[in-house]
């Protein structure tokens, strides 16, 4: 039978550029796509960019730019990442349209003619100086139980007490640096606490898909029914706090001027906006295809950090707004790179672009991580050797190699003509089971022991291969017998029949490989289907080289450190050799406030700095300028930082940058050191070129 499906994976931040974490869960998605559309499924496979919110206000402020023209300015770079790795979303929309601007009021309209609005008023901080009421990543201070400084207004890092801004010893703000005050604003909560959504969600959770699918995998499920509560555990929800101040990049609340909806109430609406926008460009009902009664099974993939969002706020909002419900959300873990976890703001680890840049086939990217995932939220590790062992060992080693085998035997002395000399039947329904169970696997997501199956047939084929010596068959191929050419021809046929399988159930990982593999060597004009391995082939094309093998230069080039400060000139300063612009242009350098200085204990050398590069929050730099400067004369002065040298661990901390200064290249020579000033008006973010 066939099934609409309507999947999404999370709509990323608009804010920045993707990194290896965004690419493995559009890979996992889009495998997972292939997959059924290969069973021949109808998939709307939809994202969009998540616009709203502080961070992006804040960002295209500090750049002097208009929050849609930064948001434009990531969308552009995202086709080479897409394109690049093979990741075909039918459309990709943005949570900044009319689109998502209508129904993420209506569905609040709905929410409070369902009385489940309600109004209050708090108190919050509010930068006088921004004009602007702070979220809590805004809000530093000291941590009221350990002492901790510099902790977040949320949550200290160093003893994970959970507390409220106001609560902090010496509060300030990170985007002026000076001491929030506490004002009062009008609220809007989506009152989840409320016995209808309890009610809703115990049983939302715990229901099976269309399928007869668990909805959540059991470890999510665990974690929902923690915060659900059940007859005998009380529930712990809180009501959702889903609106914000004036000023926001948002969507404005109805009826309610100056308030805007908090950027996670629009951004999963932005799910159905990219759905409804490529209806209307394919001509497709919308309506239909999200009517509470209609079969469509809606499917999100998303990781484990947004599983609050998914399973508790999501579908309460859709089904108190009389909207379907998603059928299933599919979470992952996260993707560490050698066991280090990456940092979202400075995005370490792999970068996707200088992957394929350095021509690295998009393909074994895929295959290394369909090879690595399963259904369950477990982190998976990017590790350069096995990377480069699966690759070349199995990929190419078990499984390419068969086709290069058998292929050229059945070019040079059949003319591409196959034949089998046993019982075709036996071979046929080998495949089609080995196909079904490993389909199965795919749509369970457990991609990992899908491939563990498929590399165990690859085994198998090439023993019998090797068992069958089909060399010596083919070495006075004019003299041998016409029964021991029947047998070189089996041979290499039964070898190719099992390659074509074997392709079939990858092409959802190697999508364009198995294109190629289906036009040039089995001269078949569509992409293949599941019912394709049903089919022997009857006659190859000449084989043609398909897959090329990852080499240590490449590994090396992928991970090579970015280049480090240049050492000092010894002696005089001579001019340094020429650059073009493009290599001037690679150093961003930015306007940065001083907020914070002092002196590092222990140095006699180094002031520590901390910066506001305009980013939305602070960084620290560790500064040779001790000799120069008392830290107090240095405090809201404006200077200009390399704000993308990566981070430098020295000894009294890790420095984010390095701030610009003036001086003799002998220290020897006391010459003094200037730290460079920009003229009034700059404001910290803007760049300098
Ligand atoms: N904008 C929100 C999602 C809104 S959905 C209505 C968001 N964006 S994000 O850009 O921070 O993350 C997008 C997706 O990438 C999330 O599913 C997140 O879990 C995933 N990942 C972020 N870092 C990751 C890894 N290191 N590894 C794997 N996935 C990771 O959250
Ligand atoms: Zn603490």
């Amino acid at each position: 039978m066939s099934r609409t499906l309507f999947v999404t994976t999370a709509l990323p931040y608009a804010n920045g550029s993707f990194h290896i974490g965004h690419i493995m869960e559009y890979i996992q998605a889009d495998i997972w796509v292939r997959a059924m559309r290969m069973a021949g499924h109808t998939v709307h496979f939809v994202c969009a960019d998540d616009t709203h919110g502080a961070p992006v206000m804040l960002r295209a402020e500090s750049e002097g730019i208009t929050p849609q023209a930064l948001v434009a300015r990531y969308a552009q770079e995202r086709p080479a990442y897409l394109n690049g790795f093979h990741i075909e979303f039918d459309h990709w929309h943005s949570t900044d349209s009319p689109e998502n601007v209508e129904l993420s009021q209506d569905i609040y309209r709905q929410l409070r003619a369902a009385g489940l609005i309600d109004t209050r008023t708090i108190e919050q901080f509010y930068d006088p100086v921004k004009q602007m009421f702070l979220p809590d990543r805004y809000i530093k201070g000291e941590c009221p139980h350990c002492h901790a400084k510099e902790q977040y207004g949320d949550a200290c890092e160093v003893c994970s007490t959970v507390y409220s801004p106001t609560e902090l010893i010496e509060p300030y703000s990170t985007l002026s640096g000076v001491r929030p005050e506490l004002r009062s604003s009008e609220h809007f909560f989506f009152r989840l606490s409320d016995p209808r959504c309890v009610e809703f969600l115990r049983q939302w959770t715990s229901a099976k898909t269309t399928q007869g699918m668990p909805r959540l995998q059991s470890e999510v499920l665990g974690k929902a029914r923690e915060w659900l509560g059940d007859d005998d555990n009380e529930t712990s929800l809180n009501d959702w706090d889903i609106s914000r101040d004036a000023p926001y990049f948002g969507i404005e609340i109805p009826d309610a001027p100056g308030k805007y909806f908090y950027v996670w109430l629009d951004a999963p609406v932005g799910y159905l906006a990219s759905l409804k926008a490529y209806c209307k460009l394919k001509n497709l009902d919308f309506e239909a295809l999200i009517d509470p009664a209609s079969d469509t099974e809606q499917i999100h993939f998303i990781g484990k950090d947004i599983v609050y969002f998914h399973t508790l706020f999501w579908p309460a909002t859709l089904h108190f707004s009389g909207r379907k419900v998603p059928d299933q959300i599919n979470v992952h873990g996260f993707i560490t790179v050698s066991g280090q976890k990456m940092s979202k703001s400075r995005g370490t680890g792999i970068s996707p672009l200088r992957y394929l840049d350095i021509g690295m086939d998009a393909e074994w990217l895929r295959y290394y991580l369909a090879a690595k995932l399963n259904s369950h939220v477990e982190d998976i590790d990017f590790n350069p050797e096995d990377f480069l062992l699966r690759v070349n060992s199995d990929l190419v080693g078990k499984y390419i190699n068969i086709a290069s085998r058998a292929a050229t035997f059945i070019s040079r002395h059949f003319d591409g003509q196959l034949a089998y000399t046993g019982d075709t039947q036996i071979l046929q329904k080998h495949w089609d089971d080995v196909a079904n169970h490993v389909r199965d696997l795919f749509e369970k997501r457990e991609y990992g022991r899908a491939i563990r199956d498929i590399m165990a047939q690859a085994d198998i084929i090439n023993q019998d291969f090797d068992a069958a010596k089909p060399w010596l068959l083919a070495k006075g191929f004019q003299q041998a017998s016409a029964q021991d050419k029947a047998k070189l021809q089996d041979i290499c046929s039964v070898a190719i029949a099992g390659f074509k399988a074997l392709s079939v159930m990858l092409a959802p990982v190697l999508p364009t490989l198995a294109t190629r593999i289906a036009q040039e060597l089995f001269n078949q004009s569509r992409d293949f289907v599941w019912d394709d391995v049903r089919e022997l082939p009857t006659q190859i094309a000449p084989f043609k080289h398909l897959l090329q093998r990852v080499t240590p230069d490449m590994m090396e080039a992928l991970f090579e450190p970015e280049p480090e400060e240049p050492a000092a000139v010894p002696g005089g300063e001579e001019i340094a050799p020429t650059i073009k612009i493009d290599d001037f242009m690679k150093i961003d350098l930015r306007i940065a406030r001083i907020v914070q200085c002092e002196a590092v204990e222990g140095s006699t050398k180094l002031l520590r700095l901390t910066l506001d590069v305009g980013e939305g929050q602070t960084r620290e730099v560790l500064s040779g300028i001790k000799d120069a400067y008392k830290p107090e004369d240095l405090v809201d002065r404006l200077t200009v930082v390399v704000a993308n040298l990566s981070p430098r661990k020295m000894k009294f901390g890790t420095s984010q940058g390095m701030v610009l200064a003036a001086g003799h290249a002998d220290e020897a020579v006391d010459a003094g050191i200037y730290l460079l000033d920009p003229d009034s008006g700059a404001q910290p973010g803007m760049r300098v070129r």
